[in-house]
Order: structure tokens, then sequence, then C-alpha cells
């Protein structure tokens, strides 16, 4: 008796879904093992096994590889496996890292404790400040590895200038676009060699994904890129993907909607009696508002920060007092969420690494959603009393 999985589906005739079906399959079946070569061989299209390809991730890769202004892409099971794929495809025992030191605090450990074990050494820089970047690359170094807008205080870099360094120093520039996407800004036409998405984040944006992405154009590097995150196993999950092409219909009208709610609550804040400090690169204020319209193309993106006097208990007291806008330390969902750095992103790091960053106990980050700015600021109104 046949197996019900292999037998061929119902025919659908002249007619083609309009939405790209899920295939869960996690292996495919080949008529012989003639057709198994063109495919290894990649005469062929299809197949085989979906840690190593499926048609999900390839069609999600495809999109935002177009968005991204890249030639090639890659979908990876979440932000930090991209990043895993990409370290693990360029570099070699004995090479190092130069990184900026306000990164993501778990591709600073990665950097740090894991690759350090394999030989691969990291130094960081201030990656806002050029001399020190180009000091640091003189030493030698594989990858230069910045994010457009860093966690939490939104600090843009020159990704043009950094390419610039880089590649004078032969050394490949990474930029991990998370914060941005590519609705704001494209890190290759800028000159980056990679450039790659947690897309858990914005792109996917209903907090119900966990995916990445790494893009370039150099196709040369695509290879060894397949083959780490085959064997290193960072495979997407094909329910990801199919969910994840849904929400990157939407990214361009959320985010446009997200980042004007973002600059009319950040002066909307400004102005509220408890708030002693507002972050946000749209500002006056902010050290990056005169870069970031350079990297940024419309809109200074979707986070930001405020202060409350009165620290942590103060910070309690809002989030009781506001609970229209969750408190859950991630970013990018359709609506808008709070988080708070000191305790989350930044829990582990020193207070005078801390105070040095400016991330205070009442310093608050939003992540702007696209719904009715009056109705954030309603809810947010209830927090400040
Ligand atoms: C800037 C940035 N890069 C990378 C990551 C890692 O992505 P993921 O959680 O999808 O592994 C995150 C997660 O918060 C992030 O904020």
């Amino acid at each position: 008796m046949s197996e019900p999985s292999t037998r061929p589906p119902p025919s659908l005739g002249q007619t083609v879904p309009l939405v790209m079906p899920l295939y869960s399959s996690s292996v495919y079946t080949l008529p012989d093992l003639d057709a198994l070569d063109r495919v290894m061989n990649a005469e062929a299209p299809g197949y085989i096994y979906a840690r190593d390809a499926h048609p999900n991730a390839r069609r999600l890769a495809q999109l935002l590889a177009e968005d991204e202004g890249a030639d090639w892409g890659l979908v990876t099971g979440s932000g930090m496996a991209a990043i895993t794929a990409l370290v693990v495809a360029t570099t070699q025992h004995g090479q190092r890292i130069v990184a900026s030191n306000r990164l993501y605090g778990r591709t600073t450990q990665l950097f740090s404790q894991e690759l350090g074990r394999f030989g691969v050494a990291a130094e960081y820089v201030d990656a806002n400040d050029l001399e020190q970047v180009e000091a640091a690359l003189a030493k030698g170094a594989r990858l230069l590895f910045v994010e457009t807008m860093s966690n939490p205080l939104v600090r843009v870099v020159d990704i043009a200038n950094l390419a610039t360094l880089a590649h004078r120093h032969n050394c490949l520039l990474v930029v991990d676009n998370t914060f941005a996407t590519p609705v704001l800004t494209k890190p290759l036409d800028l000159g980056a060699d990679l450039v790659m998405e947690s897309l858990t984040k914005m792109i996917s944006g209903h907090s119900d994904v966990t995916l990445g992405f790494v893009g370039g154009n150099d196709a040369d590097m695509l290879p060894a890129l397949t083959a780490a995150v085959s064997i290193w196993g960072l495979a997407s999950s094909p329910f990801d993907c199919w969910l994840a092409e849904r929400g990157l219909a939407t990214l361009e009208l959320r985010m446009h909607a997200a980042c004007q709610n973002a600059a009319r609550l950040a002066e909307w804040l400004a102005d509220q009696a408890n708030v002693t400090r507002v972050v946000y690169p749209g500002r006056l204020d902010h050290p990056d508002h005169k870069l970031a319209p350079e990297v940024l193309r419309g809109g200074f993106g979707n986070m930001l920060c405020f202060e409350l006097d009165g620290g942590r208990d103060a910070v309690n007291r809002f989030m009781r007092q506001a609970p229209g806008i969750p408190f859950s330390p991630s970013l990018g969902h359709s609506a808008t969420t709070l988080s708070h750095p000191a305790t989350t992103s930044h829990r582990y790091a020193s207070p005078a690494e801390r105070r040095r960053q400016g991330i205070t106990d009442g310093l608050i980050r939003l992540s702007v959603g696209c719904e009715d700015v009056e109705a954030i600021r309603h809810e947010m109104k209830k927090g400040l009393q």
C-alpha cells in the first residue's frame, strides 16, 4: 500500500495558488539515482533535505535579497544563526574581528566567549569614531562588524565611510541591519560586503517567528555559507519562513507608520514633566542627528528611549499603570512594546559599563508599533501619571 505522503498531490489543473504554499516536509523523494545526481550537482532544481534547503526558505531569501539589493541571500533559524553562519564561513583560526562596542549582547558574547575558543579574537571599538576604527583595522582584521543603529541608544553608524576604511585594510564590512530594516537603509548599496537581519523583529513583525537572514553580492561566499548553515545546524523552519513572508508583505507600510509614530512620541515625551531625557535620532540633541539622514532614508526608525525621574521604582510604576504597552524584552512587534535595558539586554554589563553607555535604571526603551498614535499616547499618559 502506498504511503499517503508518496501519493501525488491532488491536481490543481490550470490554477496556481496565489499564496506561497507551506512545504513542511523535512525530506523529498526522488525517482532514481540519476535524478539525485542532477539535484546534488545543481543541474536540475529540487530539494532533498530541509536542513540543506527548502522552498519556503529559498523563496523568503529571494524576496529579502531583492529588498536588500543583494545578489544572493540565505535564511537561517535565528538572527544569531545568521551571525554564526557568516563568521564560521568567513574566518579562520588566528584571524581577528573588529566590532562595535555597542552590539547586541549575544553577538558580543559570540565573538568574545565562543569564537575566542576557536582562535578568532575580537577587538571592540567605538564605531562612531572612525580614527579608532582605522587604528584597530590597521592591526589586521578579517571582519568589521557593526549595527546600523545600536541598542538601546540608537547610535547610527556611517556605513559608507566604514566600508571605505574596511576595504582599505582588506577587511569585509558586515552590517547588522535589524533596527533599520531595508526600508530605511540598504547597507550593501552603501558599500557593505554582507548584511544580516534578525527577521524575528520588524521584518516578520508579529512576534511569532524566530529567523535570520544574511545576504551579499560576492557569489564566491555563498557555498561556504550554505555549507555552514547545514553543517552547524543553523537552518530555518518552513512554517516560520511562511509566516515571515507574510510579514514582509506589509513591512514597508508598518515601518513608515511606526517611524512616524516614533517621531511624534519623541516630541511629545520631551514635554512631559517627569521625563528627564528622550533619545531619538530624529531629535536635534541626538549625537547622530546630522549623520542619520545620510544613512537612513525615509525616517529615523521606530526605536526610542526615554528616562523617568525616579529610577527603577518609577519604571515599575509606569509598567503597572500602562499595561497596554507590554513589557516584552524584544522589538519589532506590530504594536508598541517596552523594554528596560538595565535589567534585560544590559543586565550582565557592569554598572560602570552601563554608566559609560548612559543606560540608567530609569531608562525605558520603546519599540513603537504602527497602531493609532493617539492610542499609544493615551496609554503612556496613564504610565506617566
Ligand atoms: C540587533 C540584533 N541583532 C541580532 C539579534 C539576534 O536575533 P535573534 O533573536 O533572531 O537570534 C538581535 C536580537 O534581539 C538584535 O537585537
